[in-house]
């Protein structure tokens, strides 16, 4: 079976070369980028031939890009699905052509799951119920409002849906922690700075931000400080991932609590097309280890930080 911790790539094997497709959401944040290169390194590493596809956020390009893996005949197909729903049909031309599916990062809503091999990704509900757990016990002892405004990710994708509810589920205890304003800012620094602007001219009194990623709070930090607010203090700040960029304004008290979303998934994946392409057994779903960051952690960790 696949293991689960593998953080290196398997090294090549003699005989034939695996063709891997590998049909990516975008480049939409600095997850995604060092997501990609882990894919790229990963598959260099394996000795699989890659061809690798972006879909710049949008279900139809991947569709596009699927299908023509089928008809190139890759050995396997893998692909982070941008939204959850809406895949059945693209995956059973794979089924029907006998090329084994392998989802990364983010799950489909397919009742058949005999259309895929395996979902190697994080539980984004956890991370959610994180975030929220984190702002319920900071405000344990509230004896007023709270009023919170919440940047989600993509519309429809796995990570905007699980995380709105596993934070949703941790807070709904105090009648004081009221989430006032919820948009999406489409996972981008550009996005979440505009919605942020959006939520500040409409709200005077934001005492705190959940961002669904750490870009979208970075773009949030520019609109509250150009409106003269201090990030992280005057609002406090939830963000998800910690990237680089991310646990650098958390080391410097801008972002307050940082939820870990490992993007290093192409050792396991590498390692899960060998398994299905030598038609071993394998695991339906592999989770991904990951843990939380306060401003304080952040300082500690962030020179060793990769990406
Ligand atoms: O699917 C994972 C999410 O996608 C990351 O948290 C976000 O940054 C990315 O765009």
């Amino acid at each position: 079976t696949t293991n689960a911790a593998a953080t290196t790539a398997p090294a090549p094997a003699a005989g034939k070369k695996i063709t891997l497709g590998f049909a990516q959401v975008g480049a939409e944040s600095g997850w995604r980028t060092a997501n990609t290169k882990s894919v790229q390194d990963s598959a260099k590493e394996a000795g699989f031939d890659l061809k690798f596809s972006d879909a710049q956020q949008k279900q139809e390009n991947q569709i596009k890009a699927i299908r023509t893996y089928i008809q190139q005949k890759v050995d396997v197909i893998a692909f982070s699905p941008v939204v959850e729903s809406g895949w059945d049909t693209v995956l059973k031309e794979a089924k029907d052509a006998k090329i084994p599916v392998i989802l990364t990062d983010r799950a489909v809503d397919s009742k058949d799951t005999s259309l895929y091999a395996t979902f190697i990704g994080s539980d984004f509900v956890e991370e959610g119920k994180k975030a929220g757990k984190w702002l319920a016990d900071k405000y344990k002892d509230a004896k007023e409002d709270v009023n919170i405004v919440e940047l989600q990710g993509t519309t429809g994708s796995a990570p905007a849906n699980d995380r709105k509810a596993g934070f949703a589920e941790e807070i709904k205890g105090n009648p004081h922690l009221k989430v006032i304003a919820s948009q999406t800012g489409d996972f981008t620094r550009a996005k979440g700075k505009e919605v942020m602007q959006a939520f500040l001219k409409a709200h005077k009194d934001i005492k705190v931000l959940y961002a669904h990623n750490d870009d979208m709070a970075l773009g949030a930090i520019q609109a509250i400080e150009a409106a003269g607010l201090k990030p992280g203090q005057d609002i406090t700040i939830i963000s998800v991932d910690a990237v680089k960029d991310g646990m650098t304004a958390a080391s410097e008290g801008k972002i307050n609590f940082i939820v870990e979303c490992n993007p290093l998934l192409g050792p396991q994946l590498m390692q899960a097309v060998n398994d299905v392409v030598a038609g071993k057994s394998i695991e339906k779903r592999i989770v991904t280890k990951e843990g939380v960051f306060t401003s304080e952690d952040a300082k500690k960790v962030l020179a060793d930080r990769q990406y």
